[in-house]
This record gives C-alpha cells, structure tokens and sequence, in this order.
C-alpha cells in the first residue's frame, strides 16, 4: 500500500535479502552455511524470537565495509520508498558488529553514505537510532554509547533489542540516563516476549518516548488506560509478530481491539526481509486479513507521522 508513511520501527540488518546476503558474502570471501539464496530462505521459519536472532546475527558476517552498509541502507530506502514510506527511523545494532571487530565508525559511517542522501536519492526523509543488545552486559552498553559519541551528529536516539526475557529495561538504567543527558531520544522494545512489568519499566525507569511492540500491554488493563491517557505510540509490527508467534494468527492480532481501546498504534515491518513483508505489505495485511477500513489505515498513517521525531527536531529548530 503506498499511502505515505513514517516507518518507525526498522531494524537495518533485518533488511539484509537473500540475494544481497550471497552478494555481499561473495565480494568479502565470506562462506555461507547455505548452497544458495532459496537454501538460506528455507532456513526463515522461526519458532520465537530467539530462533530468529540466531540467523539475524550469523547472517551479518557477510557485512564488512562502510559500502556494505550504504548498500544495505540503500537497498532498504528504494523498497521502502515504493511502497508510500516517506520517512524512516532505523534502528541499527552497534554491538553485533563490534563483536565481530568491525569499528563503530565502519557501520554509522556507512549507513549516512545511503541516510544523508536519502532524500534526494529517494525522497526519504530518515533518522538513525542507536540500539543496545539487551542480553549483553550493561557496561558493553555503556562502552557503545561512549563509543558513538564522535558520531552523535548522525544519530537520534537510542534503543534496546534483542531477547527481551530476563533482561528488564532497569538493568540499562545508567545508559539511558547518560543518553538523555547527551541530548537523545529514548525508545526500547517491551513487551514483546516480555512482560507488562517491562513496559512500565521502560516508561518510568528509561524514559522512553515510544514502545516498541508493547504488545503484552493488554494483560494489564491499567497500563493499556496509562498508555492512552499518556498518549504513548506502540510501533506494532503484525507480520513479526506472526512469524515470531508473538500471535497465533494473523487474523487473531489485536490491532483492532487496541486502536478501539484508543492506542496511539503504528504499524511497521521490524526485519522486513526475514518476516515476509515491508512496511507496506504490512498495512496491506491488517487491511485484507483484519478488516481495517480506509479511516483506520488513515489513522495508522497519521499516528506514524505523529509518533516519529520529525516534527518535534523541526519545532526545536523552529525555536
Ligand atoms: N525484537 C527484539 N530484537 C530484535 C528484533 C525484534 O523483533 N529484531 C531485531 N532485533
Ligand atoms: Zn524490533
């Protein structure tokens, strides 16, 4: 569906295609455990998150230079762009490449080669957030951010990804807190595998702004009142969701009943590449399987601009 739209929530290594992947593995020598692009789509059934962040990781071994990186982005921006997104906030994984011995630099500076030209290149306007891996330690999180600070020019904000069970937003405290103070913007996934707890946790102990996913906010009718009083946006991601079992079906998602409820939902495509669909074959999906008429996908639509962080940098800079 090409009605325009911000995507907010969109993990870039979650971009990495099939084709691109062998791609890139052939121009860095690197070997795929995979005879080929139809072997390696095989592999794409997951049984929960988990199952997903095996292949997410392992597959980022192909990514090694700063021109990886742009053609990724750039890979990204041009699907995107055909189907109505008109702005993107992407997520990027710092850790998972450093690990691997890449410098941080490589990967922001490779992303901005595809970001800071984006909307001349295709008439996307983007920010880049910054995302720790939760299952890594605290001060692996505080390294980064120490890390990026030559680079802040060209990042936004910061979140938290990877598995979310057992590692609850309070243990990242003190990087949130020294990410504030460094003037960036605050969102984390909750509530995704995780508990309700998580999502009051991320509210009250981060600061964020948003919630990604913030699906498990309907256990506790409470927090979802808390939500909508507070007007606080959820970038839902329906066929991730799926994949991951997050929801058993499809047509059982919850979109309609949270919207009825008054939720400030967003819907986009989290790793489009592994999960079947970008953000407008997303919107596709809610509107064919859920039944959303032209009015909620125009409320979608509007609550995507709403939720990102464009208007707010342009009332700053109006100021
Ligand atoms: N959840 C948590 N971590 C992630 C995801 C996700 O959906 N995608 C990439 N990292
Ligand atoms: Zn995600």
């Amino acid at each position: 569906m090409s009605l325009p739209k911000a995507e907010l929530h969109l993990h870039i290594e979650g971009t990495l295609e099939p084709e691109l992947a062998f791609e890139l593995a052939a121009r860095n020598g690197v070997t795929l455990p995979y005879a080929d692009t139809d072997a390696l789509r095989e592999a794409y059934r997951f049984e929960d998150l988990q199952s997903f962040l095996d292949l997410y990781y392992e597959l980022m071994a192909v990514l090694r230079t700063e021109q990886d990186f742009a053609d990724l982005a750039d890979a990204y921006l041009a699907r995107a762009a055909a189907q109505g997104v008109r702005h993107a906030e992407i997520f990027f994984d710092p850790q998972a490449h450093t690990k691997r011995g890449l410098e941080i630099g490589t990967v922001v500076e490779g992303l901005w080669r595809a970001l800071g030209r984006s909307e001349e290149t295709h008439g996307v306007s983007t920010r880049l957030i910054m995302c720790f891996l939760r299952d890594d330690s605290a001060e692996s999180a505080l390294a980064t951010l120490r890390a990026a600070e030559p680079y802040l020019d060209r990042i936004t904000g910061v979140g938290l990804d990877s598995a979310e069970v057992g590692h609850p937003p309070v243990k990242f405290r003190e990087v949130y807190e020294r990410a504030a103070a460094l003037g960036l913007r605050r969102v984390a996934h909750a509530g995704e595998e995780g508990p309700p707890e998580y999502i009051t946790e991320a509210l009250d102990v981060l600061g964020v702004e948003r919630v990604d996913h913030g699906l498990r906010c309907l256990e506790d009718p409470a927090l979802v009142e808390r939500l909508v009083r507070e007007r606080v946006p959820l970038t839902l991601c329906p066929l991730s969701n799926v994949r991951l079992r997050a929801v058993d079906t499809l047509a059982g998602h919850p979109l309609p009943a949270m919207l009825d409820a008054g939720l400030l939902c967003t819907v986009n495509s989290d790793d489009p590449a592994y999960f079947g669909g970008y953000a407008g074959d997303n919107f596709d999906a809610v509107r064919d399987t859920l039944g959303l008429g032209e009015d909620r996908l125009r409320e979608l639509a509007r609550n995507s601009f709403l939720a990102s962080f464009l208007e707010d940098d342009e009332e700053r800079r109006a100021r």
